[in-house]
């Protein structure tokens, strides 16, 4: 078990906000003079039962009204970035959702410098590294997306990347191809959530309409052989989250998962949290979760992590360096 948690790993698929505790959401509610709608922290938590994404993302921006300053930002990334190095993540990409905060009030580089404030305070208590993707919501608008991109157009250095999340269902990938063009030539990575709820077809249009380098979820991914020999070709990885898809029902069980069955047909599996505060388990526990259901032993765990590495956007030498961990870890029976 405490094993898992000192494997060095990178998590590439984790809300920030998705990382917000009750207990946090009513500190900020009180503080931020905000309604968060529920009595206390027991009820917010007795909320987290959800049918699909849709229940979730309700919650999920309810609770986001708490957030308001630069410091609340900053606070949030915090607790997530100490919980994860207990978890031994190494390096860690965090999305985040400029345009609801910025539906709620709140500049987009209050959000941006408070993330980077806790970016930054980890990598010197922890050595951690990481960055920042900033996700836009598809549910909103394509002008609207294009506008975020532009109003952070001056300051992409401070950004790893773009991508694409919220509901899927009705909103194909294919959508934001001219914004994702545009992140491509202001030198940002792309990824997309796709083939969580959505279909394969919606994985296919984030490879050739959107140029992602990564797919987040694709677990559906499984129901069409000629993309699952595709992504096992080209190496795209693909960020999974155990646990988040069975809370969420993209996945009956842990045991009913298409984890085993991606690994085998050769396409670079990750394990990550998505929203860890909602959906019961920070990234350790969901390696754990696989590695109960699918008795991974250690030389495939340590497979899963050392794919995280190398599907991070981590420069080569630290990539090399986190590589250099994974196999310390495998050596120390
Ligand atoms: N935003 C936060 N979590 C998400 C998920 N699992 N899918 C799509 N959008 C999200
Ligand atoms: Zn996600």
């Amino acid at each position: 078990m405490t094993r898992i948690a000192t494997l060095p790993k990178a998590e590439l698929h984790l809300h920030v906000e998705g990382t917000l505790e009750p207990e946090l959401a009513f500190a900020l509610a009180a503080r931020n003079g905000v309604d968060l709608g529920f009595a206390d922290v027991d009820a917010l938590r007795a909320g987290y039962e959800f049918d699909d994404l849709q229940s979730f993302l309700d919650l999920y921006y309810a609770c986001m009204t708490v957030l308001r300053e630069r410091r609340d930002f900053a606070e949030l990334a915090t607790a997530y970035l100490e919980r994860a190095h207990v978890d031994g993540v190494q390096h860690a990409e965090l999305f985040f959702d400029p345009q609801v905060h910025a539906a709620n009030g709140v500049a987009i580089d209050d959000v941006i410098d408070g993330l980077l404030d806790a970016l930054r305070d980890a990598a010197g208590r922890f050595g951690m590294s990481g960055g920042l993707i900033l996700c836009f919501v598809r549910d909103q608008s394509v002008d609207s997306a294009a506008a975020t991109l532009e109003a952070v157009a001056h300051r992409a250095g401070d950004l790893l990347g773009v991508g694409l999340d919220s509901a899927e269902v009705g909103y194909p990938p294919a959508l934001f191809a001219g914004v994702f063009a545009r992140a491509a030539e202001l030198g940002l990575h792309r990824v997309a959530h796709a083939g969580e709820e959505g279909p394969p077809a919606y994985v296919v249009e984030a490879l050739d309409a959107l140029g992602a380098e990564r797919i987040d979820h694709g677990i559906r991914s499984i129901e069409d052989p000629a993309l699952l020999a595709r992504l096992a070709a080209s190496g795209v990885p693909l960020t999974v989250c155990p646990l988040s898809n069975v809370r969420l029902r993209a996945a009956p069980t842990i045991g009913e998962h298409p984890l085993r069955r991606l690994l085998a047909a050769g396409v670079q599996v990750t394990i990550n949290s998505d929203d860890p505060a909602y959906f019961g388990g920070y990234v350790a526990d969901n390696y754990r979760a696989v590695a109960d259901a699918f008795a991974l032993d250690d030389d495939e765990l340590a497979r899963l992590a050392a794919a995280s590495v190398r599907a991070s956007f981590a420069a080569p030498e630290r990539k090399r360096e986190l590589l250099d961990a994974v196999q310390a870890w495998r050596a120390a029976r």
